[in-house]
């Protein structure tokens, strides 16, 4: 039979695809990652693969790329990998006092906690109560040190009906209390108001000499350039306030930003980047450190008094 423009048949290739995504995108996807995650998990537990500090895969995959992090050692060897680059600007073994904002299921504690010689104290805060609450009866009933506080803070991806506004939002801790502070893949989904809010928090919360390590998703000359060569493992192709984002009906699912206006929302905010960005792989670059762009902030120099 032949088809015409219009029939069911000429049509379904067009909509298919967008009925398929949706599906995909809603509840089909959850019931399909908690099946694979719960067999993943009994294959770990008979490899002997899950330990305490080793979240179930079902808290894993919701920190990163889902086929990455169903691997429990691909998910410590991301931890790994961060500490390596932490562990270049700070000294991790010293009685320092850490703030991971954003700190999901305690990716970056349980390596910490796991550290010999590791002498600071931890906070970490995240919306996610599940991952709060495996954090506090995994990371922290063993070791005290390390403590998790749930803020029901409102991120369209993560926390859809939080009832906390980031742009508001004033973190509970002191003034000055945190010697490192580090939002690891948080700001690639937050929007330009939560951010803004966030540096200037970061701000007040650095003790003097303290340093903020941040991961982004930077554009610049280097990085628009290999994602017109189609290099880049993501797009950003929507404009919202400020930044760029992957997807225009959640944009908190991945944002980018200038790198120019990560400077100037930080000099604004009173912070200055330390040294060199160090850019990451994620545009498609050959020589990076790490998957996501690492940014060092401090505080910035008071010139005015000089
Ligand atoms: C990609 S995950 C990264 C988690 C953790 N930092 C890691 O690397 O394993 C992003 C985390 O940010 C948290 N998050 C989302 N919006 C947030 C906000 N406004 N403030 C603090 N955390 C937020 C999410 O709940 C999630 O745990």
């Amino acid at each position: 039979m032949k088809q015409t423009q219009n029939s069911p048949a000429a049509i379904a290739p067009l909509v298919l695809p967008s009925v398929v995504k949706s599906l995909v995108r809603g509840r089909a996807k959850e019931y399909i990652r908690e099946g694979i995650c719960s067999v993943v998990d009994a294959h770990d537990r008979l490899r002997g693969l899950s330990g305490d500090l080793v979240p179930p895969c079902r808290l894993r995959v919701r920190v990163g790329c889902f086929l990455s992090f169903v691997r429990v050692q691909q998910y410590r060897a991301v931890a790994a990998e961060f500490l390596k680059h932490m562990g270049v600007l700070v000294d991790l073994q010293s009685t320092m006092n850490f703030l991971d904002i954003g700190c999901g299921c305690g990716q970056i504690a349980s390596a910490l906690a796991d550290m010999p010689g590791f002498r600071g104290r931890y906070e970490g805060i995240d919306p996610d109560i599940e991952a709060i609450e495996w954090c506090r009866t995994h990371v922290t009933a063993s070791f005290p040190a390390f403590q998790f506080k749930h803020s029901d803070i409102a991120n369209a991806q993560y926390n859809p009906g939080g009832t906390l506004q980031a742009e508001r939002f004033s973190f509970p801790y002191e003034s000055a209390s945190a010697d490192v502070i580090l939002l690891k893949s948080v700001f690639t989904h937050l929007r330009l108001k939560p951010l803004t809010q966030y540096l200037r928090e970061i701000r007040r919360l650095l003790q003097p000499g303290g340093t903020c390590i941040a991961t982004f998703y930077l554009l610049n000359e280097e990085a628009h350039r290999l994602m017109g060569q189609g290099k880049s493992r993501f797009a950003f192709p929507y404009e919202d306030e400020g930044c760029r984002v992957a997807d225009r009906i959640t944009p908190e699912y991945l944002v980018a930003y200038e790198e120019e206006d990560v400077r100037e929302l930080a000099r604004q905010a009173g912070l200055q980047i330390r040294g060199d960005i160090q850019f990451g792989s994620w545009c498609g670059r050959e020589n990076f450190l790490s998957f996501q762009d690492v940014v060092a902030f401090e505080a910035a120099c008071d010139l005015g008094n000089g």
